[in-house]
């Protein structure tokens, strides 16, 4: 028994519909992977309005590690809608707000005091992160990195490498942003002390750390294409950080809630950051983001400098709180690892065949497959990658691209995925590699 059906091609004839409407009514600006309209989700599938079932390797853009359609997230969304909607957390307070708070700062690394601010978006989480370590510090600088991806608010643009789409044409950035070079092994003609020495002389010949309030990092790169940052550079970076007054925020937004093998990536790094920033899969499709940290940074801040009208919505809290339980529950962070084993041992075979595989690298199942068109000079291979994504799409694998030449494929498929769904879907991009 196979999962995928496909009833019509893609997009079937109401898509096509939709699609019309969507152009007269909507932008072009927000991008689309699959050109389908979604009817239903379930684990890791799609149904879409013309009955195609579609497995879902992007799950929500990492938004879905849980899955489409969880029957204890909907039960408890469900159950808080039928209470209250929304009240405004400044306006009049609930419990979940602060029981998620609470299960944030129990779950998160650090063995300390923790406290946890819930705002909407990852945008909105990683600006807020910066905000309370500005005024924490009274420092100005922001120390980034190549390739790193924060958002589209003008801080999250300012923090974000690639051009285009994400910065073409909407400057002028935020100012004193500073960005390193990421540590990317695979296309760095340093080792890891030659990445470590360029880091602690970019202090030097960059920006004065006395005047840096944080850096932001991405322990493994999101948007960037799932590049794992050595651990003796993390630690050594979280180090020079510590000695000079620096906060380290780590961005968990894409690689945490057990995409990576472990609840969170941090714990691969045996260090503590002093502030973390998480959304997509904390709340398994609701929206709230939350940021997590020491909690005498966290309490620094005045009465009214932080909030919003809708961070924290009920319904999210309550979806968030029944998400994390699910995922303790199923031990998804094992069950990653395993997905991961077996993504990335079907990629290392394609490698041995196929000149354009470049490398295949990753962190539990966050894995990535970077096509180059020289394996010597590593040139991207952007054209084939997106060809191969809109196959995989039409013959019912929903993929996405990575990368700032968009030559990386990236797997976010539903940690609840069934092996069986895995193959097939493995079996789907390995034909289409070859096409
Ligand atoms: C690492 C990282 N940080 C921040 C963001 C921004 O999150 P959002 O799209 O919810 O604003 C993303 C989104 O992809 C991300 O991957």
């Amino acid at each position: 028994m196979t999962t995928i059906a496909l009833r019509t091609s893609i997009p079937g004839p109401k898509s096509q519909a939709l699609l019309a409407r969507r152009k007269a009514a909507v932008p072009q600006g927000p991008f689309n992977i699959a050109p389908i309209f979604v009817e239903r989700g379930d684990g890791a599938t799609i149904t879409d309005v013309d009955g195609n079932v579609l497995l879902d390797f992007s799950g929500g853009l990492g938004s879905l590690n849980l899955g489409h359609g969880n029957a204890k997230v909907v039960e408890a969304v469900t159950n808080q809608a039928q209470k209250f909607l929304h009240t405004c957390f400044h306006i009049t307070q609930y419990e979940p707000y602060i029981a998620l708070a609470e299960k944030l700062n129990a779950i998160t690394p650090g063995k300390f005091a923790k406290k946890t601010l819930l705002v909407n978006s990852g945008a909105e989480a990683v600006e807020n992160a910066v905000k309370i370590a500005r005024y924490y510090t009274k420092r100005p600088g922001i120390v980034t990195f190549e390739h790193g991806f924060a958002g589209r608010t003008l801080l999250g643009m300012s923090l974000t490498s690639k051009v285009m789409p994400y910065k073409y044409g909407f400057g002028p950035f935020a100012p004193e942003v500073y960005r390193l070079p990421y540590p990317y092994v695979y296309r760095s003609e340093l080792d890891e002390d030659g990445m470590i020495a360029q880091m602690r002389e970019f202090f030097h010949s960059h920006v004065d750390p006395r005047s840096v309030a944080c850096v932001w990092m991405e322990l493994v790169l999101g948007e960037g294409g799932f590049v794992v940052a050595p651990k003796k550079y993390v630690q050594a970076l979280a180090k020079f950080c510590k000695d000079n007054g620096i906060l380290f925020i780590a961005d968990e937004i894409q690689t945490g809630f057990a995409r990576t093998g472990k609840m969170f990536a941090t714990e691969h790094y045996d260090f503590e950051p002093d502030l973390i920033t998480m959304a997509k899969s904390l709340a398994g499709g609701m929206p709230v983001s939350a940021v997590t940290g020491r909690a005498e940074i966290m309490e620094s801040v005045h009465v009214g400098g932080l909030g919003g009208t809708y961070g924290g919505n009920p319904l999210a809290c309550a979806a968030a709180l029944a998400t994390i339980e699910e995922i303790e529950r199923l031990d998804l962070p094992a069950r990653a690892q395993k997905i991961g084993d077996k993504l990335r041992n079907r990629a290392l075979e394609w490698q041995k065949k196929h000149p354009l595989v470049g490398d295949v690298r990753g962190l539990g199942a966050m894995v990535a497959v970077e096509f180059v068109k020289n394996r010597q000079t590593k040139e991207p291979a952007k054209e084939f990658n997106v060809g191969l994504v809109k196959r995989c799409v039409e013959n019912g694998v929903i993929l996405i691209y990575a990368g700032t030449h968009s030559n990386i494929l990236r797997y976010l498929v539903p940690l609840v995925i069934t092996d069986a769904q895995l193959d097939e879907g493995l079996d789907v991009i390995e034909r289409q590699l070859s096409a």
